[in-house]
């Protein structure tokens, strides 16, 4: 898919790995419909898109309500007149044990709540998202021409085969990957492709609150012992959205922490 002119929707886009993937986008002369609940983080973001040379717009937007993620789309095809690409990049943590055993005592550390909150973000924000991009794509796209003409492109994580303290967020990012195969499969016959990225462990807000005894352990274990930058993911990104060859896959960037 052509970059340039295209129109490029992207959740979680206030900061951290959407930030730098909107960026990136932009400076490749793509259009960028920014959304997350922080209008302020939208509001830089959409600034250094515009100051990359591109079309820019936030939309302060909840992923988990339908109504709204409704209306959004609605009102960002009426401001940019189309939609080619969705990245679904809005997630967050919220990490515990499953259970702690201490002198003969057993306790349960991942509380429902949490599992609900990190389930609906990272899994149901997903779908509503994909669906309404879809539905949206398919209605706006050129009935005539054979070739992709929509992109899909999720945001997975390394987290998601088995991180310690992570039931959550791995069993969501799994969902997230399995509904990135299913959508490839259902989608190609409407010129739709999509594909994930499972980014390993970066210098964003959400690694940096981790605890620093796990932090140091987790950097002792990546080959390069860095974290990855916010760049070489959207770096990434920039390929996949760009290569319409590239479907139904999982492309993993952690510096090689799974080997
Ligand atoms: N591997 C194996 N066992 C571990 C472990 C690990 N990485 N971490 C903890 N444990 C076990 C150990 O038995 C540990 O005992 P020791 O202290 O003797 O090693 C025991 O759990 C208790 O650990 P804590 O004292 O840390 O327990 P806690 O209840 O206070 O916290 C925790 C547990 C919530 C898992 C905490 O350690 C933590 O937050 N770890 C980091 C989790 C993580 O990697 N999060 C990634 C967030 S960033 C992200 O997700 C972005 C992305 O997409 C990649």
């Amino acid at each position: 898919m052509q970059l340039k002119d295209s129109v490029i929707a992207i959740t979680g886009a206030a900061g951290g790995l959407g930030r730098a993937m909107a960026v990136r986008l932009a400076r490749c002369g793509a259009k960028t419909a920014l959304l997350d609940m922080d209008e302020e983080g939208l509001e830089q973001t959409r600034e250094q898109c515009e100051q990359a040379g591109a079309t820019s717009r936030g939309y302060p937007l909840d992923i988990t309500q339908e109504d709204q993620v409704v209306a959004c789309f609605q009102k960002l095809i009426e401001d940019f007149g189309g939609l080619h690409g969705i990245i679904n990049n809005a997630g967050v943590t919220a990490d515990g044990l499953l259970v702690k055993a201490k002198d003969g005592k057993v306790e349960k550390k991942l509380s429902l709540e949490d599992w609900d909150k990190v389930s609906k973000i990272d899994m149901r924000g997903v779908f509503l998202c994909a669906r309404e991009a879809a539905a949206r794509m398919i209605e706006h796209v050129d009935a005539e021409a054979p070739e992709v003409r929509g992109v899909i492109l999720n945001i997975s994580s390394i987290s998601r085969s088995g991180n310690v303290g992570q039931t959550n967020y791995a069993a969501a990012k799994s969902g997230v990957e399995a509904m990135t195969v299913t959508w490839a499969n259902e989608l190609s016959r409407h010129g739709i492709r999509v594909a994930a990225i499972a980014p390993g462990f970066c210098e964003t807000a959400m690694v940096e609150k981790m605890p620093r005894k796990a932090l140091d352990k987790l950097k002792a274990s990546i080959p390069f012992q860095r974290l990855g930058k916010p760049e070489e993911i959207a770096h990434a990104a920039q390929f996949v959205m760009e290569n319409d060859y590239f479907h139904g896959r999982v492309l993993e960037v952690d510096g090689g922490l799974r080997l």
